[in-house]
């Protein structure tokens, strides 16, 4: 996967728009979305493979869950591509050298209960050693509002790049809320990572926090007046625990 093959946002000012161009097989492509400069959108062929799995409707549970797993993974693999590496000393069994390997910067994965559960194990295979806070939160159903009822993050958050993973990024309350959470609890590096987000969260979240990066698989067409993403996938926090 190289960086040519994810999206490049830049905004254009004059049209208060953003023009959003790719480049693989040296052809460029543009595309035309409402975003900012701390937005990223991944391009790459197998993250939307694998969301088009997950889109469709008779999508089981297992698979489901599968599949939400290799796309965190996948998309944990570019999130973390500007990690810092230190030269150490090695001995092969043929001679001493010295190579590369990531430098002390320590990580943690935040997701926001219950979907963003599902993302947890797939970057845990990228970074085994990484912290595992857990921020509760659930959509009010009437109001759209985030209620929140369990959170616990490390005791060394705020030396910590922190990764917080929900697949789903609707209107940007619940993703907001987590962000000014552990920024409260001291973190001052964060990454948000969702799968499947909408123009306006994507909008909202990174106009309300400049400071950190923003990371989609796709971006949708909108909400619908349920406030879900469409066409999107459902609710999935059902559909990972099949509880519908
Ligand atoms: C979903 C999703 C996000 C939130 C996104 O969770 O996992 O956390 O909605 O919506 P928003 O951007 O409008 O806040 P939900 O509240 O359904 O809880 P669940 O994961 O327990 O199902
Ligand atoms: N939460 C979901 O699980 N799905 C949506 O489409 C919106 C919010």
């Amino acid at each position: 996967m190289s960086m040519k093959e994810i999206y490049h946002i830049k905004e254009k000012k004059e049209k208060k728009c953003v023009k959003i161009s790719s480049e693989r097989n040296g052809k460029e492509f543009r595309k035309e979305k409402i975003m900012r400069e701390n937005v990223t959108v991944f391009e790459h062929p197998l993250i939307k493979h694998k969301i088009s799995l997950i889109r469709n409707k008779d999508c089981g549970t297992r698979e489901f869950r599968t599949v939400i797993g290799e796309i965190a993974m996948l998309m944990g693999y570019e999130v973390l591509r500007d990690l810092e590496t230190e030269l150490v000393d090695i001995e092969t069994p043929m001679e001493k050298t010295k190579g590369p390997m990531i430098k002390g910067k320590k990580l943690a994965i935040v997701p926001i209960l219950r979907a963003g559960l599902g993302m947890v194990d797939g970057m845990l295979s990228l970074v085994p050693t990484a912290k595992v806070g857990h921020v509760g939160m659930y959509r009010d159903e009437e109001t759209l509002e985030p209620k929140e009822y369990y959170c616990k993050l490390p005791v060394d958050i705020d030396q910590r790049l922190v990764l917080i993973v929900d697949p789903m990024l609707a209107t940007g309350g619940s993703a907001d809320a987590a962000v000014e959470f552990v920024k409260k609890q001291g973190a001052k590096q964060i990454k948000f990572v969702s799968i499947l987000a909408a123009p306006e969260g994507v909008k909202y979240l990174s106009e309300k926090h400049p400071d950190i990066q923003i990371y989609c698989g796709e971006v949708d067409r909108g909400l619908n007046e349920h406030g879900y993403i469409m066409p999107g996938l459902g609710d999935a926090g059902d559909r990972i625990f099949g509880t519908k």
